[in-house]
């Protein structure tokens, strides 16, 4: 890990987003009123935001899932490359999110197609098992890490043959590569990696991201 530029790795970010994420006005101000509303800036990056776009349009996506809204910039993403008669519904903890997810949803025009559902996400996901809702084409997983599993095993009873599952923060500047990590988070990270590596219904990579540290999104279709 030492050998890791960090200097370096910030440029090449800023040069991606340079060429092909231009400035979001509604996008800027969501995250401006975000961290006035105090919270956390643990948001994608705008490349990162970019990709799930491009991931979700690929899919060809509909009905799209997300856990963890915070203020809602990775949903905007999501949903603007959703058609028309689209649907993106976001599970998220805390109300106080969710109400600055909803104001930046609107602002940015996408209000229509996002659902935020409050509460503790293996609730909500349990909900929707029990209720028969109808599979999604593409699962986002983004809420606290050590759900993680928890959140794939449930999830996966709302997919079909082809949905595809997101998941970010999964290398955690290379923590996971240690036996046992320190923190909780890279331990849950660890665990879904892990998970995803065996799993019978699942094929899947990881793709690592530059951050202000080294971390990855894995990408996985149900068999
Ligand atoms: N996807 C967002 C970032 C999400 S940060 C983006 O990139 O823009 C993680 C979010 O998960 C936080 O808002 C946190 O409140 C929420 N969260 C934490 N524990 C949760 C739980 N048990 N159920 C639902 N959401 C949870
Ligand atoms: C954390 C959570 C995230 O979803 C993220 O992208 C970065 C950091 C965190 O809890 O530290
Ligand atoms: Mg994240």
């Amino acid at each position: 890990m030492e050998s890791f530029n960090e200097k370096l790795a910030q440029q090449v970010d800023g040069y991606i987003e340079g060429l092909f994420v231009p400035h979001d006005e509604a996008l800027a101000q969501g995250l401006k009123d975000a961290e006035a509303a105090g919270l956390p800036s643990i948001n994608v990056s705008a490349n990162e935001g970019k990709l799930l776009y491009l991931i979700t349009k690929m899919a060809q996506a509909k009905r799209v899932l997300e856990i963890g809204t915070l203020g809602g910039f990775s949903t905007t993403w999501l949903a603007r490359a959703l058609p028309g008669n689209g649907k993106l519904i976001t599970l998220e903890l805390d109300q106080k999110h969710a109400d600055v997810a909803r104001k930046n949803l609107d602002r940015a025009g996408v209000g229509d197609k996002v659902e935020i559902r409050v509460g503790r996400a293996s609730d909500s996901l349990q909900k929707m098992i029990t209720q028969g809702e109808t599979p999604f084409d593409l699962i986002f997983i983004d809420a606290d890490k050590p759900g993680y599993v928890e959140y794939l095993n449930r999830s996966l009873q709302l997919t079909r043959p082809g949905t595809v599952i997101l998941a970010d923060n999964l290398i955690r500047n290379g923590r996971v590569m240690d036996s046992h990590p320190g923190d909780e988070s890279a331990r849950g990270a660890k665990a879904y990696n892990d998970a995803l590596a065996q799993h019978p219904r699942l094929e899947s990579i990881i793709l690592p991201i530059l951050r202000e540290t080294l971390d990855g999104l894995s990408i996985s279709i149900v068999k």
